[in-house]
């Protein structure tokens, strides 16, 4: 078991990463003080065997347990669903001394610890993530949240979770495009934050399924060491936390635009990365290698870089302006450098935006 320590005061908390480690999830809650009723939040398809494992170790522990399973797709991912989640917590009448414990990926840990932030003005959560992309990074940090459906993310929290419990051989039953999107993530810390991680990815260039374990507590630990430091410096995204929004400015444009339809949350970032590099480029910042070196690790690893679905350059460009991430008419860019070093800007000429667009739709004009 290796453990990751996010230092936030009186809200700091542990991610423990390990494999098989679902039946001690009772004690480890016994340890930091939770109890006595709790409540899993998770989905049909992960209660056999995810779901049923951790209340199987809360009850050892001799914790009551109660569960709310709901949709995890992304249009579930709205103020009804946490409201039923509401209904299931006042029902079994858990109250402030009680918490939630999200089982699923990154939509359950995300309305789950929306609830947990709203109901009674804030009670306890656990997230338990059981894909790549939440083990490495939405269950970590705190942002929670619902869509609404002119926009992403836009009705939300942040909410630390007081324990982070990321069991690898859960990503052992996760289909083949979820692993993928997950990988799209990893892709992105070594872009923004470690070259280090981007030339192990280089060097052992197995898909994520063929990874053992330990090699996978070893990427998902590194990620979110990463990610701890960021959150750290700066918890309510006032400067630094941005660059983990790396490639989702054109991503949450293309999510929203087909309504979640085309890609994969991974995806779409992926695609988003494409054109943050390009951009780059076009500003003169980054060079060709740059672009390229990301390009060809987004595709060697099966996602898309292009914009291959029936979207426009003109529908993309009016969903940036709506984006949360769009201040006074500006948007707001996070863009590499070299691989590693990325910085932060919104003050990118709109029309080379859309060129890149252009480019990214049609057939592309780098010579790649
Ligand atoms: P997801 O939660 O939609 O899960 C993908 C699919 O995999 C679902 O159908 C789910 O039921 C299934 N699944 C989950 N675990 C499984 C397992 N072990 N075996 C088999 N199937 C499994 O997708 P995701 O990629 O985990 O999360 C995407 C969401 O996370 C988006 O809504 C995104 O906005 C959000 N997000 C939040 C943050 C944050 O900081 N809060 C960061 C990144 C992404
Ligand atoms: N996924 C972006 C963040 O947590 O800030």
């Amino acid at each position: 078991l290796k453990t990751v320590s996010v230092a936030l005061g009186e809200r700091s908390y542990e991610i423990a990463i390990g494999s098989d480690i679902l039946g001690e999830l009772g004690e480890a809650l016994g340890r930091i003080g939770a109890g006595p009723k709790e409540m899993i939040v998770s989905t049909r398809r992960l209660w056999q065997p995810y779901g049923a494992a951790a209340q199987d170790s809360l009850m050892k522990s001799g914790f009551h347990v109660s569960v709310a399973l709901i949709d995890d797709d992304e249009e579930s991912k709205s103020l009804a669903t946490v409201t039923s989640i509401y209904d299931k917590l006042v029902e079994n009448e858990l109250d402030r001394s009680s918490g939630i414990v999200a089982v699923g990926g990154g939509v359950i840990g995300d309305l789950t610890g929306f609830a947990a932030a709203t109901f009674m003005r804030g009670i306890r959560f656990i997230q338990v993530p059981t894909t790549l992309l939440a083990q490495v990074d939405s269950s970590v940090g705190g942002k929670t949240g619902v869509n609404h459906p002119r926009g992403k993310n836009l009705v939300g929290a942040f909410h630390q979770p007081t324990l982070v419990w990321a069991d690898v051989s859960t990503l052992r039953t996760l289909p083949q495009r979820e692993l993928r999107s997950g990988q799209a993530e990893v892709i992105k810390y070594g872009v923004i934050a470690d070259a280090g991680l981007f030339q192990m990815l280089q060097n052992d260039t197995r898909p994520f399924s063929r990874w053992e374990n330990e090699n996978l507590i070893e990427i998902v630990s590194r990620c979110c060491s990463i990610k701890a430091r960021i959150v750290q410096e700066d918890e309510r995204e006032s400067g630094i936390r941005s660059i983990l929004n790396y490639g989702h400015t054109v991503g949450h444009a293309l999510e929203t635009l087909s309504g979640y339809r085309y890609y994969t949350h991974g995806e779409a970032v992926a695609v988003g990365m494409a054109a943050s590099a390009r951009i780059s480029h076009a500003l003169g910042i980054a060079g060709e290698e740059t672009v390229r070196a990301q390009e060809s690790m987004l595709i060697d690893a099966g996602l898309p870089t292009r914009i291959d679905r029936p979207l426009s350059s003109r529908d993309i460009m009016q969903q940036l302006n709506r984006d949360k991430k769009t201040l006074a008419g500006h948007t707001r860019w996070v863009l590499p450098k070299n691989i590693g070093d990325v910085f932060v800007t919104d003050r990118v000429p709109p029309e080379v935006v859309e060129q890149t667009l252009q480019d990214m739709i049609t057939p592309e004009r780098m010579t790649a």
